[in-house]
């Protein structure tokens, strides 16, 4: 693991979110199409969990490559994940490296070909759970939001951002219609204060919105969701993960990748099926240009969805969805994922005016 400072605030705090549970989603599925039929020269290679949070993907992937002398390099860019895994990591010696990075930079991290990758996109419990981190709108902590230490915060976000630029994160990565309304108030409002906790802004929010109907869900779920997107580049790191998961994964080696969100689904989607061997052609008079070889085939036509009993007993695991495949021996595409043409044809929203921390685009 790479040599840092926690601070024991966090590292309680996640020690506790790690014994109440996260419970990971679909942790048969996920793995399952990582490993499942992989040969014995794969088992014995190197494997990388991107995403891994409370170490439930890890551990399973480790029990199954261990006896085969496989080793596991498990990255996550929280530092509170890298203090829970002090309760379980030692444990497996050798076997298991920590790194604390992003997944954008996944073969830069693991330094040589992987035997298989696996992605669990989103928060865990263990960043939902903590006040301190300013990610729910259930409990009052500063507007934070990120899950590395570093960069702007969502009250930062919230305090620079122009109206319109707000509008477009609100509508965009929230699917918030009452998006202009919602951005409109929060300029208004932060020329009287800055808006720097969760429970005001939760207050702002539903005061632009009808009072929900019983049963319908909190009015501030949209506008956190795509404040949480924004301030940690969530659908930039999913791309740019796609993309260093296929340099660096091994001829037959598997990409397995659990979204939470539409908008991050599709672009996994979209990707598989444009590196993939079935890529479509298009019509006779729209043909599709054809790109280099294929550098994966699909494990998965559909989607995988969790079970009705995994979803009775883990209402997060409701929106998964699993996709996974298999690289070919074909050369990794060298472009650069981060142009407005690939992001388009990704299915990534066009929001052309705005800058970092959103998509950053490059041409
Ligand atoms: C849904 S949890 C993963 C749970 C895990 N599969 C388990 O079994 O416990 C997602 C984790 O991925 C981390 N994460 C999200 N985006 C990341 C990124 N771009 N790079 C590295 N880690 C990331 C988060 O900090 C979080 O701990």
């Amino acid at each position: 693991m790479t040599a840092q400072t926690i601070d024991p605030a966090l590292a309680a705090a996640a020690a506790a979110a790690t014994a109440a549970g996260h419970a990971p989603v679909m942790p048969g599925e996920a793995v399952g199409a990582l490993l499942d039929g992989a040969s014995d020269d794969l088992l014995a290679g190197v494997w990388l969990d991107g995403t891994m949070g409370a170490g439930g993907y890890a551990r399973a992937i480790l029990a199954r490559i261990a006896p085969h002398g496989g080793r596991l390099i498990a990255l996550d860019r929280d530092e509170t994940a890298h203090a829970a895994a002090a309760g379980w990591a030692a444990a497996w010696g050798d076997a298991l490296r920590l790194v604390d990075g992003a997944f954008s930079a996944l073969d830069e991290h693991a330094g040589g070909p992987l035997s298989g990758v696996v992605l669990d996109i989103g928060v865990s419990s263990m960043q939902i759970d903590q006040d301190l981190r300013g990610f729910s709108f259930m409990r009052d902590g500063p507007l934070d939001m990120r899950m590395a230490a570093h960069g702007p915060t969502a009250a930062d976000l919230i305090a620079t951002a122009g109206e319109e630029e707000l509008a477009a994160i609100l509508f965009h990565y929230g699917e918030e219609r009452a998006s202009r309304r919602i951005a409109r108030t929060l300029v208004a409002e932060r020329a009287i204060a800055p808006i720097a906790s969760t429970a005001r802004l939760a207050r702002i929010v539903a005061s632009c919105l009808p009072r929900p109907k019983p049963g319908q869900i909190n009015p501030a779920t949209r506008s956190f969701q795509a404040l949480r997107i924004a301030v940690n580049d969530e659908l930039g790191e999913l791309v740019r993960g796609l993309c260093a998961a296929e340099r660096a994964l091994t001829p037959g080696g598997r990409l397995s990748v659990v979204t939470f969100h539409s908008l991050e689904d599709r672009i996994v989607k979209r990707f598989i099926q444009m590196r993939s061997d079935d890529a479509p052609t298009g019509s006779r008079h729209a043909p599709v240009a054809k790109g280099p070889s294929p550098t994966f085939s699909r494990l998965t036509r559909k989607a995988i969805t969790a079970s009705a009993d995994e979803i009775a007993g883990n209402s997060r695991a409701r929106s998964a969805h699993l996709r996974a495949a298999i690289r070919s021996a074909a050369p990794a595409d060298p472009r650069d994922p981060m142009t407005r043409e690939v992001l388009r044809a990704l299915g990534a929203p066009d929001i052309p005016a705005l800058q970092a921390p959103l998509l950053r685009i490059a041409g």
